[in-house]
């Protein structure tokens, strides 16, 4: 019997490493109809916010090489909407949910993880998306300096037991270093990576092809850069590593794992197929069967 289950902390056991990209499966209720959410090993929802969000102006997203370009902007229905239509279906889920929380500024994500944690349902815990530019800080994204890194998520923290990850941006000098700050600040796993910031242009009008010019890419573009940034990570923090980036087959599973992940998040393949991750999954032991291997764990941080 192949294992493919998950430990990610005494309380929490994934069934397969396999869990949706934060903003590319909605609030997990979307694709009800087209595919069994509670086959994944877990659902992160899209960013939640203190208050509703439109998002960016469109054209907000573009096809790319092997890739899409985003700037969605965190459009979402925001934490009180979320709390009274979102989560009760979420907390009835035989799968491992991650809200994930943005904000602009400490006291905000503190206030949505507040708000979110009265609600008092079950699920599994947060991602907390620290790519967001903090408004006191003259727009720094938290995610790129160590010392804001640990101080939100110290704060955060304080306001739950619930599991936590913080989830990494590519875009700084050393993710290792983030990735500590996280863990000091006592976050139970960090998830690696959000989009490496793209652009493209139209060469004949010479328009930005999504309209804030600057955005983020992702898909199997950035697969090289997020398992890069996956084992640079895994060797700097002793917490689980969620590996995210361009996951498109079994076999990329595998990669993130023996860089060293625990598990794996899909994110822009949902949308050529929603039911990429259950698929993949499924194909998991017969993979691991393939290489010899028991259980996935046998494999992590396995490379030469
Ligand atoms: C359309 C779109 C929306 C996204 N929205 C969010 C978001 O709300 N919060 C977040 O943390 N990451 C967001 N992401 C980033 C993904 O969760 C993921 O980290 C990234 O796309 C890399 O994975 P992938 O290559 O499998 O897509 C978004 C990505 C896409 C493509």
């Amino acid at each position: 019997m192949i294992d493919v289950t998950v430990k990610l902390s005494d309380q929490l056991i994934l069934k397969n490493p396999v869990l949706t990209a934060s903003g590319t499966f909605g609030y997990g209720d979307e694709g009800r109809d087209l595919v069994d959410v509670n086959q994944l090993g877990g659902i992160v929802t899209k960013s939640i916010t203190l208050h509703p969000r439109e998002g960016h102006p469109p054209p907000r997203i573009a096809e790319t090489a092997a890739g899409m370009l985003n700037a969605i902007g965190l459009a979402n229905v925001g934490v009180e909407h979320f709390c009274r239509e979102k989560l009760p279906y979420l907390a009835g889920l035989e799968t491992a949910v991650f809200v994930s929380i943005a904000g602009s500024t400490m006291d905000e994500y503190v206030e949505v993880l507040s708000t979110i944690e009265q609600a008092n349902l079950g699920f599994a815990g947060y991602e907390i998306n620290i790519s967001c530019p903090n408004v006191k800080k003259g727009g720094m994204e938290f995610g790129v300096d160590a010392n804001m890194t640990r101080e939100l998520t110290q704060r955060l923290r304080e306001a739950t037991d619930r599991f936590m990850m913080i989830k990494l941006s590519p875009n700084v000098t050393d993710i290792g270093l983030i990735a500590r700050a996280a863990e000091q600040g006592g976050a139970d796993a960090v998830s690696a990576i959000n989009t490496v910031v793209g652009m493209d242009i139209d060469p004949v009008t010479g328009n930005f092809k999504v309209s804030t010019g600057l955005c983020g890419l992702s898909g199997p573009a950035i697969r090289p850069v997020a398992l890069a940034a996956v084992y640079r990570v895994a060797q700097a923090v002793s917490i689980p590593v969620i590996g995210v980036g361009g996951i498109s087959a079994a076999e990329d599973v595998v990669r993130f794992v023996r860089a060293g992940a625990h598990a794996v998040q899909i994110g822009t393949l949902n949308y050529r197929d929603p039911g990429i991750g259950v698929k993949i999954s499924a194909r998991l032991p017969e993979l691991l069967r393939k290489i010899g291997a028991g259980s996935l764990g046998e494999l992590r941080g396995l490379v030469n």
